[in-house]
């Protein structure tokens, strides 16, 4: 029996190229989309699902077990970005990143798990970000959504380890996708006193998504992680200095850790 996955936010970027690698590999892959029929064409059947809404959850969700009996694999892979200045960054954007980025997946997580403890079995992949161990101005509420999932991931792991569910997380560094030209950006005005820094450091992190990696090398992460009977908890997806960037902070002089950092920003 091939295992039954499900993708959050899979009609783009990082979910559909996972949705897309695992269809190759003969896994039964679900999405969703929070609009299936614009997507017509996709390797494999998009539920609709936004996150935001927990009666779109269940509905999904109970569709689902009811076609498979099960969901072996849940990737809680949508999300959204958001930068601006903290200052400038109204306050219901910070509580929509929240929502989408860290409460959207604890609730797809409580709905998934008692199928998943009746089966005695599961895999949890949360994708969080780099940005969850690292963080660089204009990003703190996308770094700090996802540094909540990050320890949620860590805790719930150790609670749900006696049913044999595995929880883990992979952190992308720079992927190319449409998640910049989706994210939610402050307005700052040209008399602002972050203008000019900001708008420079915004032209930066949408450079580096532009030329980031290619998506798929994520499916085969996932592939890699499914197969293994021990995964890891934590996985860095990226370059080798993406990779080794949270040990250098670690390790590094705090100081100069954060010139480097401001240098580059
Ligand atoms: N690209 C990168 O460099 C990068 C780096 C680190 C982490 N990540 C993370 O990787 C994940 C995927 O991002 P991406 O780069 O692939 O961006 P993307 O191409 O914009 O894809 C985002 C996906 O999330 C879905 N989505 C957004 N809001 C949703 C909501 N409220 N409910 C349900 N689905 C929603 C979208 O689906 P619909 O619009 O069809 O509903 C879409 O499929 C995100 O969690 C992101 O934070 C990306």
């Amino acid at each position: 029996m091939s295992k039954v996955i499900l993708i959050t936010g899979a009609s783009s970027g990082i979910g559909k190229a996972i949705g897309d690698f695992l269809c190759n590999k003969n896994f039964k892959v679900y999405g969703t989309s929070r609009d299936p029929s614009k997507y017509l064409g996709s390797n494999f059947q998009l539920f609709d699902l936004n996150v935001n809404n927990s009666a779109s959850i269940n509905k999904c969700i109970d569709e689902i077990i009811k076609i498979e009996g099960g969901i072996d694999v849940l990737i809680n892979n949508a999300g959204v970005g958001i930068t601006g200045p903290l200052e400038e960054i109204p306050e219901i954007e910070i509580e929509n990143n929240f929502k989408t980025n860290f409460f959207g997946p604890l609730n797809i997580i409580k709905k998934i798990l008692p199928f998943m403890r009746s089966k005695k079995s599961g895999l949890i992949i949360n994708i969080t970000s780099l940005a969850a161990y690292v963080g660089t101005p204009y990003r703190s509420v996308y770094s700090a959504s996802k540094a909540a999932l990050d320890l949620v991931s860590e805790t719930l792991n150790m609670e749900i380890k006696p049913f044999n569910i595995n929880v883990v997380t992979i952190a992308p560094g720079e992927f190319s996708t449409n998640i910049a030209s989706r994210r939610y950006h402050a307005f700052s005005e040209k008399t602002s006193p972050y203008h000019l820094k900001y708008s420079k450091a915004l032209e930066l992190m949408n450079n580096h998504v532009d030329g980031g990696a290619d998506p798929k090398l994520i499916g085969k992460l996932v592939l890699k992680i499914i197969n293994s009977k021990n995964p890891k908890k934590k996985y860095i997806a990226g370059s080798f200095i993406e990779k080794i960037a949270p040990y250098l902070k670690l390790l590094l002089p705090q100081k100069y850790f954060e010139n480097i950092i401001m240098k580059n920003y």
